[in-house]
Order: C-alpha cells, then sequence, then structure tokens
C-alpha cells in the first residue's frame, strides 16, 4: 500500500490500524441506556473488539474483556454481583475494573495476579459511552441545547450492514435527500425544502459547516463533527414531531457493520414524553426484527421501497439503509465519479486523510471543539 492509501484507509479499525487508532481517542457509543437495566450484562462488538458490557445492582455501566481469563468462556452470560461480574463456568468473579476478585473453586487463589481489560464508561443523553483507548480519556464533549429541561431524549440504535464510512460519506451529502427520502417527504408533506440544492462547506473547529441552499431561497445548516459525529435538525417519522435535532453517531462494529447511534429531541416532556417513549419503543422494537430482511429483499431485487410501510418509525432509516448497503459493504471508492455535489464529502476524505497522516507521523493531530453555538437549523416553513 502505497503512503497516501495508508492514510485514506479509513475503513478498517481494529485496535491495529490507523483509523481505529484515532476513532479510539474520541469517546464512542456502544449501548443505549435504555436497553440495559441494573444486573444485566451483554456482549458488544465495537471497533473490531469484542467485549462485555454490564450495568452493576447500583447502576453503574462497566466493559471489561469479553473472555474469562480462566478458560476462557464469554462473560455476557454470566451473573453480575453487585458491581461485579461472576463467570458462568467456574464462577471466577472480576471487577468493573477487570480485576478477578475471587476463584472459588482454587484451594490457593491467585486472583491478585489475574485481570482482564477494562475500559472508561460513562453516560449521556440516553447512550453509554466507553473510551477504548489508551492513557486518561479526554473530557467528554457536551451539547448544551440537548440537556434542555424542556425536551425529552429519545437515543436509538440501528445496526446496519456496511462500513461505518459509508455512513459518514452520507453525512455530508445532501444532494441524496431528493432521490432517497422522496417518498418519505411526500408521505409527510414536506416541501418546505424543493429540487437539487447548492451545498457550502467550510472547517469548522469542530468539524465541518454546511450551508445548504435550495432553489426556492431555503436554507439548512448543519455540522459534522468529527471524527464520525452528524449534527442536524431532520425527519422524524411521526405525526407528533415531524422534525427533531438529531446527533448521530456512526460507529464501526467490524469492517462490514457498524452501529448508527442517534439521540432525538423530542418537544415534550413528563407524562407525556414517557407514553410516546413507550409506544414507539414497543413499535421500533416489532420494526427492528425485519428491517435487514426488507433491506435485503430490496437488494436482491424482490421488494422496491415503495412496497414498504411508510409509517414505519425507521422509514428514513430503511431509505438511508437501502443506498448505503447498496455501495457494497465496502464500496470500491477507486472507480467512483465525484463531482459538485459531493464537495462536503471530498472535504471530509481530506480532513480525515490529514488527520491519519499526522497521527501515523506523530505529529499533532487537530484538537476539535464541539461549541454550544453550533445548532443545527431548518427552516420553518
Ligand atoms: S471459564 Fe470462567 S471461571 Fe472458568
Ligand atoms: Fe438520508
Amino acid at each position: 500500500m502505497t503512503r497516501a492509501a495508508k492514510y485514506l484507509d479509513f475503513i478498517h479499525t481494529g485496535p491495529n490500524t490507523l483509523a481505529g487508532k484515532y476513532l479510539r481517542m474520541f469517546w464512542q457509543p456502544v449501548f443505549c441506556s435504555h436497553e440495559l437495566g441494573p444486573g444485566r450484562a451483554v456482549p458488544i462488538r465495537i471497533l473490531e473488539e469484542d467485549l462485555t458490557l454490564y450495568r452493576g445492582d447500583s447502576g453503574s455501566p462497566h466493559v471489561i474483556g469479553f473472555r474469562c481469563a480462566h478458560r476462557r468462556t464469554q462473560l455476557s452470560i454470566g451473573w453480575v454481583e453487585g458491581d461485579c461480574l461472576r463467570c458462568f463456568y467456574h464462577g471466577w468473579k472480576y471487577d468493573g475494573s477487570g480485576q478477578c476478585v475471587e476463584q472459588p473453586a482454587e484451594p490457593k487463589p491467585f486472583a491478585d495476579k489475574v485481570s482482564i481489560p477494562s475500559y472508561p464508561v460513562t453516560e449521556y443523553l440516553g447512550l453509554i459511552f466507553a473510551y477504548l483507548g489508551k492513557g486518561n480519556p479526554p473530557p467528554l464533549p457536551r451539547y448544551p441545547k440537548l440537556e434542555s429541561s424542556d425536551i425529552s431524549l429519545d437515543a436509538v440504535r440501528l445496526d446496519r450492514i456496511c462500513n461505518y464510512f459509508n455512513n459518514i460519506d452520507n453525512s455530508l451529502d445532501n444532494a441524496h435527500v431528493r432521490f432517497v427520502h422522496g417518498r418519505h417527504r411526500e408521505t409527510a408533506g414536506d416541501e418546505i425544502v424543493k429540487g437539487d440544492p447548492m451545498i457550502s462547506v467550510a472547517e469548522s473547529e469542530w468539524g465541518i459547516k454546511r450551508e445548504v441552499r435550495y432553489p426556492n431561497g431555503k436554507a439548512i445548516t448543519a455540522y459534522f463533527g468529527m471524527p464520525n459525529i452528524n449534527y442536524l435538525n431532520g425527519q422524524v417519522v411521526d405525526p407528533e414531531i415531524k422534525r427533531a435535532d438529531l446527533l448521530v453517531f456512526k460507529v464501526p462494529v467490524d469492517d462490514e457493520h457498524h452501529i448508527h447511534f442517534e439521540v432525538r429531541s423530542i418537544p415534550f416532556t413528563g407524562e407525556r414524553a414517557r407514553e410516546w417513549l413507550q409506544r414507539r419503543r414497543e413499535k421500533r422494537a416489532r420494526e427492528a426484527a425485519n428491517r435487514a430482511v426488507l433491506v435485503e429483499e430490496v437488494l436482491r431485487g424482490r421488494l422496491h421501497l415503495n412496497d414498504i410501510d411508510p409509517n414505519r418509525t425507521d422509514y428514513v432509516m430503511v431509505e438511508d439503509e437501502i443506498a448505503q448497503t447498496g455501495q457494497g459493504k465496502i464500496p470500491d471508492r477507486k472507480h467512483e465519479h465525484l463531482g459538485r455535489s459531493d464537495t462536503g464529502v471530498i472535504l471530509l476524505r481530506q480532513i480525515w486523510q490529514r488527520e491519519l497522516r499526522a497521527l501515523a507521523e506523530g505529529q499533532p493531530t487537530k484538537q476539535w471543539t464541539y461549541r454550544p453555538d453550533m445548532i443545527p437549523t431548518y427552516p420553518d416553513s
């Protein structure tokens, strides 16, 4: 691989890859908070690493290694005890730092000599974040508008069968909206912006600011936060909401899978929000069971988007998923033909390439900072 090609390898994100090292310099969401109750453990795979996520009885989440140090069974099948996790097979017990603290069947325990990996964890905006990098984690970026007591938050997770960079590229791509989301926009009666937009992009302290101007004079402002965050005001399939601020994280699972985590601002609170979220989550759980199947059927030519119920809560996501998985799990970018409408994609890749080069050469990478006045906008009418 030539040096330039190496810096362009955004695809592979395992622990020993350049992009993997870069992404590990940032906190990454790994799970939705509401999907992990106290006393539960689950296996997770993030950045090509298998890990165990559990929530202690106290409510604190922990991320430790995937396998028990004894005879390597999967730790997520074990039992949570207090803030520790006990292995299912022979009962070795680990605390949240990965330290083994009990070996029940050993006449002369050597637990103090046994530990497995562990990573810092925190919760924010309805998501569980882990820091999988080396050394002390950076401060967790905060988004004050989403902390407002006037709104509720709906944290969503969508598993997508393609490389995360298909979705990263999509963050800077407004030309797709007219085609990919045309049917939804018609159903929702969203005709505020129409036609093919002109996209202007500029590097910012956080990543890329983009302004999207439509032929009817309407304009949208949105922000991309390095390395894998999109902050926009976007479509939600729901008659009570229609549009919401969306903070999106595109997190690699491995080369051919990623998770699209999305935090949505819901413009009401209290009992109304609780009931709305419950209804929404029940419907979402039913839909999630067949989303990948529907997308696969479309790609195989057995269905078309028009055959899918436009009232699914994830309909906009299905539209994006079809387009992105349709590029191939790992697209052949050598044979792309980029144009003026790809100006955001081009800038994004240039910035990524620059940062990977700096990392590879031992130079400082840019310190990205979210500023609270970076608020996405969408015209009201
Ligand atoms: S494999 Fe975990 S205690 Fe034996
Ligand atoms: Fe989209």
